[in-house]
């Protein structure tokens, strides 16, 4: 499977789980810290593998670099304020407006993805290349979900 499609149903997935936790916020502090939690575990290994099977091939590439380092950037950012979110108490007063600091860099870092990263990867690589990443992405995933089991 080509490693574009790949991405863009993830993104789709953690976007359907983000927005579960809209309108959340007078529930339960319980209920949406394991929301939270679950999007933030998903969110983790998907960053790790782009960084282990994509990023470093598009910097190989001229076209692509510039993708791939504006996407670490975020990685990087998203990484900090979530790393602030988990150490808060669900119950303190900070946790829901760094929630939503939190998930509004994760969107915008998908949507930037979608807009750079898959675009130049599209152009900057072939189809059976693409494919190559894509079965590399789910063996790394694969193995992440078993060392995690
Ligand atoms: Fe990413
Ligand atoms: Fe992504």
């Amino acid at each position: 499977m080509d490693i574009v499609d790949i991405i863009k149903k993830q993104h789709q997935d953690i976007r359907a789980l983000i927005q579960q936790t809209c309108g959340k916020e007078e529930y339960d502090a319980e209920e949406r810290k394991q929301i939270i939690q679950l999007i933030l575990t998903k969110l983790r290994v998907h960053a790790m593998i782009e960084e282990m099977v994509l990023f470093p091939r598009m910097e190989e590439r001229p076209t692509a670099r510039s993708a791939a380092l504006e996407a670490w950037e975020y990685h990087t950012v998203a990484t900090n304020i979530a790393k602030g979110l988990v150490q808060l108490s669900p119950a303190d007063e900070l946790w829901i407006p760094r929630w939503r600091v939190v998930k509004g860099v994760i969107l915008i870092h998908i949507d930037a993805e979608e807009n750079r990263v898959l675009s130049s990867l599209q152009k900057a690589f072939t189809q059976e290349e693409r494919e190559d990443m894509g079965r590399k992405f789910i063996r790394a995933e694969n193995a992440a979900i078993e060392k995690n089991k």
